[in-house]
């Protein structure tokens, strides 16, 4: 079925969207996500285990609580064996995917990280993804001849001025995000990327290029959670002031935003995969999962890392689940599926796969 022509969305229609308040045009498009999620990638959610692995990072960008600068920080980086029985556990907890997710570590070395997806892949069925932030081309080649599948790398926002202030470059390096995400594209990966909600001199306007972006790069997978300010970070107290926009164009951080972007993400990237992220979790621990996967979303990233350190990975705050077992999670989110009519998918639930296994569902009989 058609759009209607309520959601046909240029840059204006989608900057009209993001400003909208009116509760019955926002159930319409909330409901019109949903319907376009089931009718591309169907009622089934994924679930990926994640595991942090290391929590030591050489970048400073300014919202991020396991910032560079910051020295008080109790720093990890799990062993091989630990990283491989978080995997193993998400296997048998039954996801299909596990995301290796860490601090800008050159601690993780080409070498290391190789060798754990190496023993990923022969030790179980998993799909791998790793978000390990920018890296060398010869790293990611690497990566991805050992069998890594898709990379998360989030471009954080399209105002090139801010995305500049909020990360600084490490010296001789110019950080570039977008040109990695096209050659990890090149190099056969899956891609995924994204944006926070409501960070400090968002507005309006570039939230809405951020959404075209998502849509430009042909993202398979689309991430956006709220900017949750973290106190120790110059983005999480006062300082922030000084990046605000003038109150009338500032993105606020809040939930009816984020999915509002959740919903926005499925109309313009109807096959991708898009989480209900922990970031609307941690603003919303009743709802904000369920609330995500009824406008659009059809992904939720339990996390596998042993709880011992979980905590130790604090990006911003108060984050979901941080006291959870991987079991708890698993049988909580059993759960919320279940009161939701969504059952658990089954397998590795790429994107490419699941168009595949479209294509084939539609093709005629012979
Ligand atoms: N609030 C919300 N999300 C954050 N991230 C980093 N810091 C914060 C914060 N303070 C997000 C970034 C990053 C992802 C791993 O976590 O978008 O890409
Ligand atoms: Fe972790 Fe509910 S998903 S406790």
């Amino acid at each position: 079925m058609p759009c209607s022509p309520e959601f046909q969305l240029d840059h204006a229609g989608l900057v009209a969207w993001l400003r909208e308040e009116d509760p019955g045009a926002l159930a319409r498009l909330g409901a019109e996500a949903d319907r376009v999620r089931r009718e591309h990638v169907g009622d089934a959610v994924h679930l990926r285990g994640l595991v942090e692995v290391s929590s030591h990072c050489v970048r400073s960008c300014l919202y991020c609580g396991l910032r560079a600068p910051e020295e008080d920080l109790d720093r990890y980086r799990l062993e091989a064996e630990e990283i491989l029985a978080c995997a193993c556990s998400a296997a048998a907890l039954g996801y299909g995917t596990v995301v290796l997710q860490g601090g800008e570590d050159p601690g993780l070395t080409r070498d290391f990280i190789a060798e754990v997806i190496g023993a990923i892949k022969r030790q179980t069925r998993l799909a791998v993804t790793l978000s390990l932030g920018e890296r060398d081309d010869e790293d990611l080649l690497a990566w991805r001849e050992a069998g890594a599948d898709r990379y998360l790398l989030r471009f954080e926002t399209a105002d090139r001025a801010l995305y500049r202030r909020v990360h600084p470059s490490l010296p001789g390096r110019l950080s570039d995000r977008l040109g990695q995400l096209r050659r990890l594209r090149d190099m056969g990966y899956e891609i995924g990327s994204g944006v926070m909600i409501g960070l400090p001199g968002q507005t309006w306007d570039t939230l809405a290029t951020d959404l075209r972006r998502f849509r430009e790069l042909d993202l398979d997978m689309v991430g956006v959670g709220p900017f949750l300010p973290s106190p120790r970070t110059p983005l999480g107290g006062p300082g922030a002031l000084a990046f605000l926009a003038p109150p009338a164009l500032q993105v606020p951080n809040d939930e009816p935003t984020t999915l509002k972007v959740v919903a926005l993400s499925r109309l313009l990237c109807p096959d991708a995969n898009i989480p209900a992220t922990t970031a609307l979790a941690t603003l919303d621990r009743d709802q904000g999962r369920e609330l995500a996967l009824q406008r659009g979303a059809n992904v939720v990233m339990p996390n596998v890392t042993p709880p011992a350190f979980r905590a130790r990975y604090e990006i911003y705050p108060g984050k979901a689940c941080v006291g959870e077992t991987a079991e708890a999670c698993r049988d909580c989110l059993a759960g919320r599926l279940r009161t939701l009519g969504r059952s658990v998918a089954k397998g590795p639930g790429g994107r490419l796969s699941t168009l595949r296994q479209e294509m084939s569902l539609s093709a005629p009989h012979r």
